[in-house]
């Protein structure tokens, strides 16, 4: 989607220099084709290939109420983790039949929403969780069709910060206590028992972690089996896979999902027992690269004989990433797109930290006050973790698609970010 003509960056069709005149910078811009050719590449491997699979795409990674109403128009379910994903994609529209609900300490009231918009599975997390999902089933008469999100054990390559399936998680029930919930999960009028659910780790480019957690799963299954005579219905593999940010190299998602579909698909089939439902959950790999964010660079400042600090006008508080856990990303200046590479420069910040520094070292055209900068692949955890420190505005978020665009987040004003300030 990101192509060069005339010495400009052009993404999905637009001219990302004109985007930036008309809607001002930072302006975070996704591709609305980028986004669907994801979606249709997952249809392909998974949901179209093997019958009863679903996609429940995890918002965490970019969810406006444009982006809900996207997932829903392909077709996919969606992945919350609050009260207040839950009620985005309530408002945009979303069936509550196909939303699911992950989370380590949801809330009572959050549950509550939950079961009273009776949405289509809770992934439940923590030994209490069951107790309060019965206890708001009993008082409103309803059932919960639930998952546990078991820790499998496994350890994956990825930054610690996203690493999340090793035993010492705040992610997930341990084995060791998994067949008491269970247990108590079967016997209950108010739950409908499905399955499992497991969450590895983000950013891998490995498919090991993710086959030795179906490993798991399936010892666990046949537990389960053994001892209560319950077969799952339900296998949820979480999402985490690898995306292109520099210069790592992107598996398709037929790598990850093809080995454990063989796994399960044969399990099944040799154990003469129907299949469960399998569930995917990915949210980096459909949004990343679907998204870019335009800076407009200001001051420059080159310190003899140690470096060149490019400093554009947003930083942490557009995209946390590099600050939080040292993300690494590439990126141009847009309006000198095709202009030789002469210079190594930091690009940093505006925000009161040195930590805010965007990219470390990049090569870029000689640069300028005024030029355009675009940083690639910022479509994942960018916005979704933005934040007003230094009361920095929040970007605005523009969907382009085969040269039109439109504005689906407007730019917080100084009005809104002190709407609920009282003097
Ligand atoms: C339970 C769960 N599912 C899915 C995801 C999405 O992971 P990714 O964005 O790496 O695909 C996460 C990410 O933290 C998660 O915790």
């Amino acid at each position: 989607m990101i192509k060069t003509k005339n010495n400009t960056l052009f993404f999905d069709g637009c001219d990302t220099v004109e985007l930036a005149k008309k809607y001002g910078t930072p302006l975070y811009v996704y591709s609305e084709n980028d986004i669907i050719s994801r979606f249709d590449e997952l249809k392909e491997c998974f949901t179209e290939k093997y019958e009863r699979t679903r996609v429940a795409y995890a918002a965490k990674a970019f969810f406006p109420l444009a982006m809900a109403k996207l997932v829903d128009d392909c077709g996919m379910c969606v992945d919350v983790v609050s009260g207040g994903e839950l009620y985005t994609a309530i408002k945009a529209g979303f069936p509550a039949e196909k939303i699911e609900f992950n989370g380590n300490n949801k809330q009572y009231e959050e549950l509550e929403m939950a079961i009273e918009y009776g949405i289509g599975r809770i992934i439940v997390d923590g030994l209490t969780e069951l107790d309060i999902i019965e206890e708001i089933c009993k008082e409103k008469g309803k059932t919960a069709k639930i998952l546990f999100r078991v820790t499998p054990g496994v350890q994956s390559t990825s930054h610690d910060y996203i690493v999340t399936g090793k035993k010492d998680s705040k992610f997930g029930i341990p084995l060791d206590v998994i067949m008491e919930q269970v247990k108590k999960a079967i016997d209950s009028e108010y739950i409908d028992f499905y399955g499992i659910h497991f969450h590895v780790g983000s950013q891998l480019f490995d498919n090991d972690s993710h086959l030795q957690a179906v490993e798991i799963f399936l010892k666990l299954a046949e537990n389960i089996k053994n001892e209560f005579g319950y077969d799952l219905k339900e296998i949820n593999l979480g999402g985490g896979f690898g995306v292109k940010y520099v210069d790592e190299e992107r598996k398709p998602a037929s790598y990850f999902i093809e080995p454990m579909m063989e796994r399960i698909v044969n399990y099944y089939e040799a154990a003469g027992i129907t299949r469960p439902n399998v569930v995917i959950e990915p949210g980096r790999s459909i949004v990343a690269e679907a998204g870019i964010t335009l800076y407009t660079i200001g001051q420059i400042k080159d310190i003899k004989d140690i470096r060149k600090y490019v400093s554009v006008d947003g930083g942490m508080t557009d995209n946390i990433r590099p600050a939080l856990y040292q993300a690494e990303y590439t990126g141009v200046i847009a309006n000198k797109a095709e202009e030789e590479k002469t210079e190594t420069v930091r690009i940093s910040g505006k925000c009161c930290e040195s930590g805010d520094i965007l990219i470390r070292d990049l090569q870029i055209a000689h640069p300028e006050r005024g030029d355009i900068f675009a940083i690639f692949s910022t479509g994942a955890y960018g916005y979704t973790m933005a934040s007003n420190y230094n009361k920095n505005r929040i970007p605005g978020v523009v969907f382009v698609k085969d040269g039109a665009d439109r504005v689906v987040v407007k730019p917080q004003s100084y009005d809104d970010m002190l709407m609920n300030e009282i003097l």
